[in-house]
């Protein structure tokens, strides 16, 4: 279905972690028709910005849709001190849904900082697709003032779900995610290590910096499961299909993030560049 451009009204817009705000915004049409893996765009705020800036959904009901974004550069500056009760226009939902195979038996959701934003959608949509599936997720931050997302996943999975990383140590396991992701594949495979899973036992959904997800795809795509990676790319007409700006390489060829994306089969993902 083709993307719709509507005013949504801002309900909330507050900071949940240093530098990371969580915006919930009412626009039923837009809202009830984004699936885990899509993003919408928000208008550039400073006047030197001309084009739209995306962020993917992190969660929706019929009404409203929340997103999670990091302050980083001019417009998220402005985005971040938007209060409620100010319209603000909407563009999507764009990009492919992500596929989530019913018959996999464990998901692991493996995040560097915003990069839980998205996988914070699919999860909601695992539980539902399927519900009798072992979750774990595991979410790398530099410290521990930048850890968000504790209270939305527990309210879905329960304690024990979610593993944090700090890259300083503060708040988890001492290292980075992909460390964690070491870790955590010794205790669940244990003696049994060296037995490659067949693809329906365990499929992997990574979302974050470039770096980290080519290491987590080596990791998982190497042990013969499935891995599912959130790609980000330079959006200069903000997903409408014009710059073909957001090219990445694949094994099939140049993908455009914004139509074939943003998640791609991480296997076929060239990764050095
Ligand atoms: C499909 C997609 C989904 C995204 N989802 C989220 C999300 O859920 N939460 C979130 O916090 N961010 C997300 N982003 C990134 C977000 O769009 C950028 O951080 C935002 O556009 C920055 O705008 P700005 O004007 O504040 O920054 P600018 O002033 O334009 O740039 C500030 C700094 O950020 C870098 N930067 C800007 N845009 C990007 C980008 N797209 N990729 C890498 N570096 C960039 C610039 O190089 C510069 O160093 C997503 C990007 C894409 C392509
Ligand atoms: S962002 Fe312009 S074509 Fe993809």
């Amino acid at each position: 279905m083709a993307e719709l451009m509507r005013t949504a009204l801002i309900l909330s817009n507050e900071g949940i972690a240093t530098n990371i705000f969580r915006m919930t915004l009412q626009c039923p049409e837009i809202a009830s028709q984004a699936r885990p893996g899509q993003f919408v765009t928000l208008p550039p705020l400073d006047e030197l910005t001309t084009w739209r800036r995306p962020f993917t959904v992190y969660g929706r009901d019929s009404e409203r849709l929340t997103i999670v974004y990091r302050v980083v550069g001019r417009n998220t500056a402005l985005y971040a001190q938007l209060t409620g009760g100010r319209e603000i226009s909407l563009i999507g939902p764009l990009g492919q849904p992500a596929v989530i195979n019913p018959a996999v038996k464990e998901f692991w959701l493996v995040a560097g900082g915003c990069g839980l934003a998205p996988l914070r959608y699919i999860l909601q949509r695992i539980e539902k697709t399927a519900p009798e599936a072992k979750v774990r997720v595991l979410a790398g931050f530099a410290a521990k003032n930048e850890v968000f997302g504790h209270d939305d996943i527990d309210a879905s999975y329960g304690r024990g779900t979610f593993k944090v990383a700090t890259d300083d140590g503060s708040y988890g396991f001492h290292g980075t995610v992909v460390d964690l992701l070491s870790q955590a594949l010794r205790e669940r495979d244990g003696e049994n290590g060296d037995t490659l899973p067949k693809p329906e036992e365990l499929a992997v959904y990574t979302c974050g910096p470039r770096r980290m997800m080519a290491a987590v795809a080596a990791i998982i795509v190497g042990r013969g499961s499935t891995c599912h990676a959130l790609l980000e790319a330079r959006m200069a007409c903000g997903g409408l299909d014009a710059c073909k700006g957001c090219v990445v390489k694949t094994t099939d060829g140049l993908k455009q993030v914004c139509q074939d994306g943003p998640v791609f089969d991480a296997a076929k993902i060239i990764w050095e560049e």
